[in-house]
């Protein structure tokens, strides 16, 4: 019979044990590769000492393929719960050094557990993923395994923030858990996300394809739009996903932290008087009027370069946090098209969910024409856009500084869909569409029967714009609350912002909405 003291430190060498039994060489040829393992993962991404490790002991209950005689403890992930930034979050970090990380009965139910855990506590899920998918001894328990996981993915949505970090490969329908999380962070040349990979894909369409090229973090940060962060290095992964959240609320019950800011709230901003170039067909960067506007400049753009388009990320104003949707001028004259489209709508769908208030700026000359778009769904994917905003019942605050055109004008969080506080620069046009086309259309008999139809549509399009492409029409109807000088647009929001936090909106019940996907 052991002594007290010897059970403890039985004890102690059991959890020394779990800590560094890892192979080093295995450890360090990883590390040459620019990967760190499962835990040093963990305590990057924490605030140190604060990891908490549920379930380390747990080990699978496979018995067949010679499983019975490895059975390492912990299963190949490391669950549990810890801090970033003093708040708490969970996390789960997949071991690729242990059965290629992949995912069977045992593993399934550690990370199901914690996710548990964060619905139970409102708090977020990181999930480090690096796995070889479904534990190919286990079988179809693996794939129960797997589904288990994505009906908690499910029900956590809009409840408590999920983040995924793919630091490695995860395929097949392993790509599904990420697929129902919030974020999608992927390692540059260190990660790959594929439903099948580039052999199957040879011996089915004979196309020929690599692993990046399929399933990096280029592909989907600029191609598919499956992922919405990309990071140059694991620990510039950490940083992000840390910075991220910052701005979010632990749980949908909670509003977002609050960061007192000494950028003064009556701050005027001089430059921004001449930011918009006087000719209204030229661009400019839509994220140097967010920069002059926000806290200290701070903006986290998610989702860069897919949809560029439309500019999505979270700033602060007077120290609270706002979601910020902006057109894009700089990038296919800031059109709304499909991929635009479906990223504002996730986006916008995110912050409502999670008490983000919404600050969107609008330049946008319409939709994308031509059939690419039409045959891509840009109806139905459009009507994303707008439902989001319609659905959204934070406070919404809108600001015109150039072009509202035709249904791109309602979409982008007007009056009519409710926004709380509508303002436009003086540089703004809103008008069902820009002059030359509405010229051409409404006069095209005159100027077919004319003289000099040259001559005729300029000064058509004079008169067209001085009557319509201004923002005093939509003002005079109460479409707009104010006409503002762009230099004042910091402290007039921070003070509609103010006047909104106790903003109370409610729909009609129902089950679930039925938008349009
Ligand atoms: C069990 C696995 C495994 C798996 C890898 N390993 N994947 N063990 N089940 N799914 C083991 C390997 O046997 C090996 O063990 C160790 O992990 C490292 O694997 P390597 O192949 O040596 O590593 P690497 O060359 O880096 O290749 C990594 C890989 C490759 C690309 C991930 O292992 C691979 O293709 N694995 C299979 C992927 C796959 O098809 N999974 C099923 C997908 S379908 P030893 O002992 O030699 O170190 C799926 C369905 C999910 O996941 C459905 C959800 C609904």
């Amino acid at each position: 019979m052991n002594t007290t003291a010897e059970k403890i430190e039985a004890l102690r060498a059991l959890k020394k044990k779990l800590l560094d039994g890892q192979d080093s060489a295995k450890i360090a040829k990883r590390h040459e590769s620019g990967k760190y393992t499962a835990r040093e993962r963990i305590e990057k991404l924490l605030d140190p000492g604060t990891f908490r490790e549920t379930d380390a002991f747990a080990r699978h209950r496979c018995y067949d393929f010679g499983m019975d005689k490895q059975r390492p403890e912990g299963d190949g992930v490391i669950t549990g719960y810890g801090k970033v930034n003093g708040r708490l979050v969970y996390v789960f970090s997949q071991d690729f050094m242990v059965f290629g990380g992949s995912l069977g009965e045992v593993f399934a139910e550690k990370i199901c557990k914690i996710m548990d855990m964060a619905i139970q506590n409102g708090a977020p899920v990181i999930g480090i993923n690096d796995s070889g998918g479904a534990r190919i001894q286990e079988g179809v328990v693996s794939l129960g395994g797997y589904a288990e996981i994505f009906y908690r993915n499910v029900l956590s949505s809009g409840v408590v923030p999920q983040i995924s970090a793919i630091m490695g490969p995860c395929a097949g329908g392993a790509v599904y858990s990420p697929a129902l999380t919030d974020f999608i962070m992927m390692v540059d040349k260190g990660s790959h996300m594929f439903i099948t990979g580039p052999e199957v894909i040879k011996s089915v369409t004979r196309e020929e394809v690599t692993f990046e090229e399929l399933g990096g973090a280029i592909t989907h940060n600029s191609k598919s739009g499956v992922a919405n962060m990309m990071a140059a290095s694991e620990d510039d992964a950490f940083e992000q996903i840390r910075h991220l959240l910052s701005f979010l609320p632990a749980n949908n019950m909670e509003d977002p932290p609050f960061a007192p800011s000494d950028d003064p709230a009556d701050r005027m901003d001089a430059e921004l008087n001449t930011l918009i170039p006087d000719d209204p067909n030229r661009p400019y960067d839509m994220r140097d009027v967010v920069r002059h506007i926000v806290d200290h400049g701070e903006f986290f753009e998610i989702q860069p370069m897919w949809g560029a388009n439309l500019i999505v990320g979270f700033s602060r104003l007077g120290g609270r946090v706002i979601g910020v949707v902006g057109n894009q001028p700089a990038y296919l004259a800031g059109c709304l098209d499909v991929d635009a489209s479906i990223k504002g709508a996730r986006f916008v769908r995110f912050c409502d969910a999670f008490n983000i208030p919404l600050l969107t700026f609008v330049d946008v000359p319409g939709f994308l024409p031509g059939t690419s778009q039409e045959y891509a769904g840009i109806i139905r994917n459009g009507a994303k856009l707008l439902y989001a905003y319609c659905e959204a019942t934070v406070p919404k605050l809108t600001v015109i500084t150039r072009k509202a055109y035709g249904g791109a004008y309602d979409v982008m969080c007007s009056k009519h869909i409710r926004s709380d506080f509508n303002v436009a620069w003086p540089t703004a046009e809103i008008a069902v569409m820009g002059a030359e086309g509405a010229v051409n259309i409404i006069f095209r008999r005159e100027l077919s029967q004319h003289a000099d139809p040259a001559k005729r549509r300029i000064e058509l399009v004079e008169t067209y714009r001085d009557k319509f492409a201004s923002p005093y029409i939509a003002a005079e109807r109460g479409y707009i609350d104010d006409v503002i000088e762009p230099q004042e647009t910091r402290p007039r929001l921070i003070e509609a912002l103010e006047a909104c936090a106790n903003k109370r909106e409610r729909h009609p019940p129902r089950k679930h909405c039925n938008m349009p996907l």
